[in-house]
Parts: C-alpha cells; sequence; structure tokens
C-alpha cells in the first residue's frame, strides 16, 4: 500500500474532513470511546482538536466536557490535552498522564479504575452507560471498508461494536506493513453464551486481521501522519540489574527443580525501566525459544526478538522507544511473522493466561510484610496510575512476580512496609516479591513465614530493623497470631512521610 492511498475504499473516501470539522460532531456530555494502550494507536488530531473546540465553548461560557473511555494509557495529545481544558469528566481505564493525575487527584475528573480484562464487558452490559462516539486510529482502510488496525488494539472491536458513531485517523505515519500483524477475535459474548477460546500456545491464530465497521456507522474519515508517543527508557541502573539478576536466579532454580520447562513459561512483562531490565536480562540469559503473552510490548522484547532468544510475542499494543520503532518499520516483515497483537479482552483473559500458564512479571508501589501489593495509589489516596493488566496477570498466571526499588524518593521511602496504604493484589495473589536486596519466594508459606521472609530477603538494611521490631512487637502483643498487626502503628509510617518527608 503506497502513502498516497491508505484510504482503498471509495465511500469512506467521501467521508474525509479537517480534524477540526470531525471534533465538531462530538457533542457535549459525549460518551467518546478512543482508540489508545500505552502510548501507542491513539488518535492525535481529533482530540486535540476538540480540545481546542472544547475551549473555545468555555471561553464562551459553556460547560463542554466528555466521558473518555480507551484502551489504557495514551499520550500528551489526547489525555493530557483533554485534561489541560478541564474536558474530561470521566476517565477510565488506566492512565498515566500527569495532568489526568493531577486533575484526578484534585478531584476535577472521576476516574474509574478497573481490570483491564473486565472493561470491554462492563461497557457491553452498560455499566458506563451508552457509548455515543468512537474515535479509532487505525493504518488504513482495505477496498471492502475493512479497518487495518494501527500499532494497538486494545478495546477498539468493543467500542467500534458499541459506538452509534464512528470517527476514524488514518495515520499515514504508522507502517503499512502493520497489516497482518493483528487477531482480532469476534467470539466473546456475555454469560450463558459463552464458549471455550481456542487458545493453546500464544501464537494460535483465533480471529481476523481486520477490524470489521458497518460503512454506514462512519461519520468522518481524518487523515493524520504523526508518530506515536515512543517514550525512551532510561538504561539499567545497578537496582533494576540487581532485581534482574534475582529473578534470572531464581528462574533457573524452577528450571533445575523441574518447576519450569527449560524454555520457560509465557512472559508477561509489565511496562518501566525495572521491566525493561529484567528483559534485557533475559537476552544474556541462558533461555532460549521463549515465548511471551502480555498486554504491551516494548523495547526489551523487540530485543529478544531481534536476538532470536524470544520466538513470537503476543500483546495488544507496542510501546516502542523512536529507535524500536524505526527498527521494527525497516524490519516489519521479520516482526510481522514474530508479533501478534490482539484485543485487550483476549491478551488479559483470564481463561488464557490461566490456560497457558503465563509467568507475570509487574512492577508495584509498595508491599506489605504479608504479601500484599499497591500498584496504584501514593500513601492511600492519590492515584499514580491505575491496575492496568497487572490483576488480570497477577490472579491468572502460574506464576506471579511484584517488583520494585526497595526504597522510593532517594531512601526516604520504604517499598516494603507494615501494611500497604492501599491493596490491588491481595497476599493470596502474590508469589514472589523481588527488590534489588533479593526475592521472597511466598509459595507454600503462612503469613507469619511471608513476614520473615520478606522482610530479611527484600526490605532495605535501612528499614530492616524497624520492621523487624515492628513484627516481633505484633507478634507479642497477643492481638492474634494468624496475621500479627498493630494496628495503631500500621499505617504510621505513610502517616510519618506525610508529616516529616520520611518514613
Ligand atoms: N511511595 C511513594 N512514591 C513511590 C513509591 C512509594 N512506595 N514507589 C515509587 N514511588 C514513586 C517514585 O518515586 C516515582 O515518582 P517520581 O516519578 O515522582 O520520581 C513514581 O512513583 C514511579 O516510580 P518508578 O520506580 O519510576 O516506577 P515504575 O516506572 O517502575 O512504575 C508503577 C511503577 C507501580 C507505578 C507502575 O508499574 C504501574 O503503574 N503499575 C500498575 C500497572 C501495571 O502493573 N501494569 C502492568 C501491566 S502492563
Amino acid at each position: 500500500m503506497t502513502e498516497a492511498s491508505r484510504i482503498h475504499c471509495s465511500r469512506l473516501r467521501e467521508r474525509l474532513m479537517p480534524a477540526e470539522e470531525a471534533a465538531a460532531l462530538i457533542p457535549s456530555g459525549a460518551n467518546v470511546g478512543m482508540s489508545g494502550f500505552t502510548g501507542a494507536g491513539y488518535p492525535k488530531a481529533v482530540p486535540q482538536a476538540l480540545a481546542a473546540h472544547i475551549r473555545e465553548r468555555r471561553e464562551r461560557g459553556e460547560n463542554y466536557r466528555i466521558s473518555v473511555w480507551t484502551g489504557a494509557s495514551t499520550a500528551p495529545e489526547l489525555d493530557g490535552a483533554l485534561a489541560e481544558v478541564d474536558g474530561i469528566e470521566m476517565r477510565l481505564p488506566y492512565q498515566s498522564d500527569p495532568v489526568c493525575r493531577q486533575k484526578i487527584n484534585e478531584g476535577r475528573m472521576s476516574y474509574i479504575d478497573i481490570h483491564l480484562s473486565h472493561v470491554a464487558q462492563h461497557a457491553w452490559s452498560g455499566f458506563f452507560g451508552e457509548l455515543d462516539i468512537a474515535v479509532i486510529e487505525v493504518a488504513g482502510i482495505t477496498e471492502d471498508g475493512k479497518l487495518i488496525p494501527s500499532s494497538s488494539i486494545g478495546n477498539n472491536k468493543t467500542w467500534i461494536d458499541q459506538a452509534d458513531k464512528v470517527i476514524l485517523e488514518v495515520n499515514h505515519g504508522q507502517s503499512a506493513g502493520l497489516e497482518g500483524m493483528h487477531d482480532v477475535y469476534y467470539g466473546t459474548a456475555l454469560p450463558p453464551r459463552r464458549k471455550p477460546i481456542e487458545m493453546t500456545q500464544p501464537d494460535d491464530r483465533i480471529g481476523e486481521k481486520y477490524l470489521l465497521c458497518p460503512p454506514e456507522k462512519i461519520i468522518a474519515v481524518v487523515e493524520t501522519n504523526a508518530p506515536d508517543r515512543c517514550s525512551r527508557f532510561s538504561e539499567p541502573d545497578e537496582t533494576s540489574n540487581a532485581i534482574a539478576r534475582h529473578l534470572l536466579a531464581f528462574f533457573e532454580m524452577e528450571v533445575e527443580k523441574k518447576r519450569l520447562p527449560e524454555n520457560l513459561l509465557p512472559l508477561q512483562s509489565g511496562v518501566g525501566n525495572i521491566a525493561n531490565a529484567v528483559l534485557a536480562g533475559l537476552n544474556e540469559g541462558p533461555f532460549s525459544n521463549l515465548t511471551a503473552y502480555t498486554e504491551v510490548l516494548q523495547d526489551g522484547m523487540m530485543a529478544m526478538l531481534r536476538s532470536g532468544k524470544l520466538r513470537m510475542a503476543s500483546a495488544t499494543a507496542l510501546s516502542l522507544s523512536p529507535e524500536a520503532n524505526r527498527e521494527l518499520t525497516d524490519n516489519i516483515d521479520f516482526y510481522r511473522e514474530r508479533i501478534l497483537l490482539r484485543t485487550q479482552e483476549i491478551s488479559n483473559h483470564p481463561e488464557v493466561i490461566r490456560r497457558l500458564g503465563i509467568i507475570a512479571m509487574n512492577g508495584m508501589i509498595e508491599a506489605d510484610i504479608y504479601g500484599n501489593v499497591n500498584s496504584t495509589h501514593l500513601m492511600g489516596s492519590r492515584i499514580m496510575n491505575g491496575i492496568g493488566g497487572s490483576g488480570d496477570f497477577a490472579r491468572n498466571g502460574y506464576l506471579s512476580v511484584f517488583m520494585t526499588p526497595s526504597t522510593a524518593k532517594g531512601g526516604a521511602i520504604s517499598t516494603i512496609v507494615p501494611m500497604v496504604s492501599h491493596v490491588d493484589h491481595t497476599e493470596h495473589d502474590v508469589q514472589i516479591v523481588v527488590t534489588e536486596q533479593g526475592l521472597a519466594d511466598l509459595r507454600g508459606l503462612a503469613p507469619r513465614q511471608r513476614a520473615l521472609s520478606i522482610i530479611e530477603n527484600c526490605a532495605h538494611p535501612d528499614f530492616r530493623p524497624r520492621l523487624r521490631d515492628y513484627f516481633d512487637r505484633a507478634c507479642a502483643s497477643g492481638r492474634g497470631m494468624h496475621t500479627p498487626h498493630l494496628l495503631c502503628e500500621a499505617l504510621s509510617w505513610h502517616q510519618r512521610f506525610e508529616e516529616t518527608g520520611q518514613m
């Protein structure tokens, strides 16, 4: 497909219009489903034009706001631009935009943070209301009106199905060679009509290469030529390298004990620098013929595909640095044979994750001594990003690993605390906790054994004696020996940080 001819369907070519005109078709109060997942495949022109439109209307004294439903986080052109003009009434699901975060924490924007695998079915059930409009980025439109998905799929299938009207952004900046990399499954349903999802290997194809949309729903087509957000990763540092080393040593031991096969099990890796460092470690490590069944494919996995360590990867989005994106575009045929992009209801599907036996590796904000994990909130009340897919993978994976440096904010904060200030993953869903200090394997341990393992293996030496002291006094208090706590002290570390800037 040439750059000049991304819209092959003549009927849809007639709906071409500037972004400003398309944005004006979105009324105040609308529920709008937008494409976009971890900074990939989000519409770039219409949201910015809408933000300008909202600003103008606001200046005329009108209160103009919409609700934004996406796949996951997007970018400054979407979340940032709309939040900046106070244009978002309600946002769901995962976001990571600093302006959104501020508005949510100031109470000026509602935020529904749910498991990514739940979003589609909650939308079908109408829990969020009716979906008025979908704004979806695609890489092209075929002659018969099929939509070539772009660098993410996320909830696009659901938004297109559920919305009354659809606006398409055809982005010439996305590689035309993405065509054929997608697997869009059209078999999901609500109970009691559900059928088994016929996938037993991460590379099984179960769906279509294209998104399908009745042409009469499409009210506007906008052409763009802009790159995805493409954030850069920082180089792995000593802390993230140490976390990677502990995890790799653990995997080697698990293989030796025959609890994991030699090529491990399909990998899920969360976003961020630590996850990337673990992937870099795996790329250097002894394992080969690996597979990935994950939601986001980032630079680390690209490098593993290139080296051959990773045989294939299934995801819902490509979240790449500019360099990795160039590598993808320049070698798109190579990567198309090794990458499958699916809808997020499938990439994060509990049934598939459980069947494939995923090794789930996610970042966290803090863990407590019993293994409860907080992935989302700072000091109990302020949202950081959201739960994303971490719950989908941690609860249903074969192994659930949570990783973090043992301290934050230059050592002022211990990420191992007596009691987490917010719980996303309970002690029942957390099997391995890793910091640069070491790794705690919580499988088969009772709560007090877990506490000792986490304190001794994962806590920073500056905080370890105080955690031991807390635990000993909680045990001695006689209040209950199953999960000993001193309730008046359990959250005092957070309180102290709020008051003094130091835990
Ligand atoms: N208390 C307060 N602040 C903390 C903290 C703690 N215990 N731990 C980390 N932070 C702060 C850091 O200082 C940093 O703040 P800054 O940007 O102002 O410096 C910020 O939180 C992010 O920390 P960082 O160590 O850079 O984390 P990260 O990039 O590895 O991300 C999560 C960690 C938990 C925020 C991230 O993994 C996340 O959002 N997870 C939830 C979603 C998820 O797991 N998805 C996985 C499927 S893709």
